[in-house]
Parts: structure tokens; sequence; C-alpha cells
């Protein structure tokens, strides 16, 4: 165990706007680094998330808009940036595949593995998809043999490419996982693995010719190739790890989706041990989100753009509320991490969304603190004095699981306690008959309710500052937290 903590996202492909998924990833690993911080203090933990830039599509995509690729790349990263701005992702480092640094990582990593005997030369022919920049067995091809995903036949090709040896480490990686040395999150995924390496493990092709792809990072020792996306997009995290000195030196979480698991838990890992390089100790594996029930697609036109429901209930509600423009990124992070659970996948539907905003937010969370701080106001005279006190260990067990919801849960629980004691103990009547004893109760009811606050920081930030900040002033909100959104 060290006494950092470094949280890495995976990279997202710089080919289109971010969708409701990338934004679960983002607050997900920002939710578990907030934690880390408020445990350990804000110089222990590290979080870096990033774009993976380089591949034939982005040039080609480049191409058709009349753009240099490193433009179209800049644009998109500029919206991934936006995004983390409007959802208060805090990361310390933001990667790009394109940054110099980040080349002489990947190329620096290259003759490590070379130079360990792990790369070797082949030829290599085979039906190949530009789109996916992958060979298909015709086996894998639809019935009118063209690539399933992209409804076009691949073309045939024959290129020398140069292969690492994944058969070689396989089982030392199973090793690793079987002795929780590499820990997948959830349990059930590492099975996914284990059956994938029994299935046999063949190497995997490390590098295309730059008739193929000519966007990239070159070959270190071979100016005919370019690296395949395995050396130069996994690597971005010991980039960005060495450059503050925590690769090898924190506890190191990877925070990624269930479409990336094999790459994460058995390609870099294998990659780490043949160039002498430690292995990040932690894989969190987070499900997919759904948009009503379904995969999204652009063919079915049912992407969820984040930015537009931010949009959308900021329209409704930020004039109102207290939060101002940050009542629609507080209700997101909410939405997503207490309704979704990271070990399985979501459904997302904007009427769910809407029901669940007034249910737990403005009747729930934002009502209570209304009804608690009218009653404060009125009948105590100072304001609270928090004492430091421990987590409660139902809280801080979920999160050290990765449970965020369940955390999340607990906090909620906390609220309908709340809830039910002003339901059924009245204080308000109460402080009428018996000043004392009714005194006590509220200062009593605060002391909870800051709680609350307390543990919502991770998930809600700016929510959790309000509450904590209404108690220690004993004011009452100047608008709800959360209006009701109608
Ligand atoms: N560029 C690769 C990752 C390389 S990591 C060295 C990639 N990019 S991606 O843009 O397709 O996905 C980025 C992350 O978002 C991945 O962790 C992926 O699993 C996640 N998601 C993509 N679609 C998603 C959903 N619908 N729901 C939740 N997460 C999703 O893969």
């Amino acid at each position: 165990m060290y006494n950092k903590f470094s949280i890495y996202t995976a990279i997202a492909y710089a080919n289109g706007k971010p969708h409701i998924g990338h934004a679960y990833e983002y607050v997900l690993a920002d939710a578990i680094t907030r934690y880390h911080r408020l445990l350990s203090g804000n110089d222990k933990v590290f979080f870096c998330t990033g774009m993976d830039e380089h591949g034939q599509k982005i040039f080609e995509k480049a191409e058709s808009l009349d753009k240099t690729p490193q433009q179209l790349v800049d644009e998109i990263t500029q919206d991934f940036k936006d995004l983390d701005v409007s959802l208060q992702i805090s990361y310390n480092k933001f990667i790009k595949t394109t940054d110099e640094i980040h080349k002489k990582t990947a190329q620096d990593l290259w003759m490590k593995m070379y130079n360990k005997n792990d790369l070797y030369e082949k030829e290599y022919e085979g039906l190949y998809c530009i789109g996916c920049e992958r060979y298909y067995k015709e086996s894998e091809l639809n019935e009118r043999g063209e690539c399933p995903d992209h409804l076009k036949k691949p073309i045939l090709f024959k290129e020398k490419n140069w292969f690492f040896r994944l058969s070689k480490y396989a089982d030392q990686v199973r090793g690793l996982i079987v002795e929780n040395k590499i820990k997948i999150y959830p349990e059930e995924r590492k099975n996914e693995i284990f059956s994938f390496i029994e299935g046999g493990v063949e190497d995997i092709s490390f590098s295309r010719s730059k008739k193929l792809l000519t966007w990239g990072i070159e070959v270190p020792n071979d100016d005919t190739q370019v690296m395949y996306v395995w050396c130069d997009a996994l690597t971005n995290y010991l980039t960005a790890g060495r450059e503050v000195n925590v690769w090898g030196d924190s506890n190191m979480l990877n925070v990624i989706g269930k479409d990336i698991l094999r790459f994460h838990a058995l390609f870099w890992p294998s990659m780490l041990l043949s160039a002498g390089e430690e292995n990040v100790q932690d894989i969190l594996v987070h499900g997919h989100i759904l948009s009503n029930g379904q995969k999204m697609s652009k063919t079915l036109g049912n992407v969820i753009d984040p930015q537009e429901v931010l949009a959308n209930y900021n329209q409704a509600l930020s004039a109102n509320s207290s939060l101002s423009e940050w009542v629609s990124s507080e209700f997101f992070r909410y939405f997503i991490l207490k309704n979704i659970s990271p070990f399985s996948d979501g459904d997302v539907t904007h009427e769910r969304m809407k029901e669940l905003y007034n249910a737990d937010l403005a009747n729930g969370i934002g009502n209570l603190t209304n009804r608690i701080m009218k009653l404060c106001t009125t009948y105590l005279s100072d304001g609270y004095r928090p004492e430091p006190t421990e987590f409660p260990i139902e809280y801080t067990q979920s999160m050290q699981k990765y449970d965020v919801k369940s955390a999340f849960e607990y906090i909620f629980k906390l609220v309908s306690d709340l809830d039910n004691y002003m339901q059924t103990e009245q204080p308000f009547k109460v402080i009428k008959v018996d000043e004392e004893k009714g005194k006590a109760m509220l200062h009593n009811m605060r002391t909870q309710l800051y709680t609350v606050g307390r543990l919502l920081q991770p998930f809600m930030p700016r929510t959790s500052d309000t509450i904590k900040g209404l108690i220690k002033n004993n004011q009452m909100p100047e608008k709800p937290i959360f209006p009701r959104y109608e």
C-alpha cells in the first residue's frame, strides 16, 4: 500500500463529440478521486484523463472536413474539456496522445519491449477494415462478406507488421489476477479474462504499414511502420504517471468501460511486464449507459448529449436555484452516481431523470434542508460548529470497493431517516411546549444534515458546500437549492 493514489480514465477517441457514456466515466472517476482527496489530502491524489488522437479514422475524417488531423483532434478535445468544466471534473492532468512527451514515452516503451526480444516481424495477409483498423477473419464478417460495424467489404491486404509476444505473458498476467495483485472490480469481470486466456492467446499485431496508417507514432526501429493503437494509446497512463512521479509509487486505478477490459486486464499488463514497469493494481470496469433500453448509436438517433441535458435543466432551473447554473451539473452527477451501478449497464431516459430529480432532489434533500434551516433560523441563535468525526463505515466500505451507488444510497438513507424524524417526532410542535427539548432536537437534526453535506462532497461538491455553509451560518437558502422541475 502506498500513501498516494492515482486514477486514470480511458482516453476517448477524438472522432466525435462526447456522449453520456463518456460523461459517466468521468463523473465516476471524479467522485472516487474527490473521495480519496478527502481522506488523504489533495497532494496525495493524481487524476488523469485525456484523448486518444491517432488513427486512420481520424485522419480520414479530417480530410473529409478539409482540416488537418491536428486541427480536428484539437477541436474535439476542446469539446471534452468543456464537458469536464460543466461536470466539475477535477483532473490534474489532461493528456493528449499527440503530445510530444507522450510520443517519446511510447517509443521508449517500444524499445524496452524490442530489446527484451518481445517484438518480432511477421508477414501478414488478411481482410482489413480501414474503419475498424483491424483484420477480420472470414467467419466474423456478415453474410455479404462485410464488416459488421461498417457494412463495407474489407480489403485484402498483405503487409509486414511488428508483433508483440502476448502469448508469452498471458499466464503470468493470469497469475497476477488470481493473486489479486491486479484487482478487477467487479469480480465477475475476472472470469471474462480467465475464459479469454483459456481460449488461447495469440500474439498481437503491434504496428501498421505507413501505407495503411499515416496518423500515428513512428516505430523507432523501423521507418516504414507506425505504432498500432496498443502501444500508442495504452501508454498514455505511463506518460502521465511518470510526469508526476507516481507511476509505481501510488495505488493506481484504471476506470474503464466493459468493452475495453481485455486491453486493460491483459494487453497492457503484459506490455508493462515485458518492459519491466510496475503494473496498475486496480481496474474498475463499469457497464454501459443505454438510451431508452438500447445501445446508443448515431443510426438509431438515440445518442444522449450530456451538454444538451445540462442546458435543458439549466434553462428550467438555474434562475430559481441557489446553485444557479451549477444546479444542472449537480443534478447530472447525482443522477449518474446514485442511480446507475458502476458494475452493470444503466438505462437513461429523460422521463426517469425528471422523475428522480423531483423526488430525490426537489422534494428530497432540497426540501429537507429548507425545512430544517427554517426551524433552526427561527429557534436557534448560533451557527453550528462541526467537530471532526470519522466517516461512517458503511460509506467508506462501499467507496473502498468503488461501489459509489451504495455509498450514495447510504447518504439518502440518512436523508429519509431525517424526513421520518421530522414527521414522527414533530420538533416544530415540541419546541412550542418544551423549548429545551425542541432545541436539542433541532440541533440533532442539523448535525445529521451536516453529515449528509459532508458525505455528499465527492458526489455533489457544490450542494455539499451549500448545505454545510447554511448550517454553519445558521441561514436559510435565499432560493431553493433544487426548485421543482415542472
Ligand atoms: N480510445 C479508446 C480507449 C483507449 S484507453 C487507452 C476508447 N475510446 S471511446 O471513446 O470509445 O471510449 C472511452 C471510454 O468510454 C471507454 O472506457 C468506454 O468503455 C467508455 N464508453 C463508451 N461508450 C459508453 C457507454 N455507452 N456507456 C458507458 N461508457 C462508455 O475506447
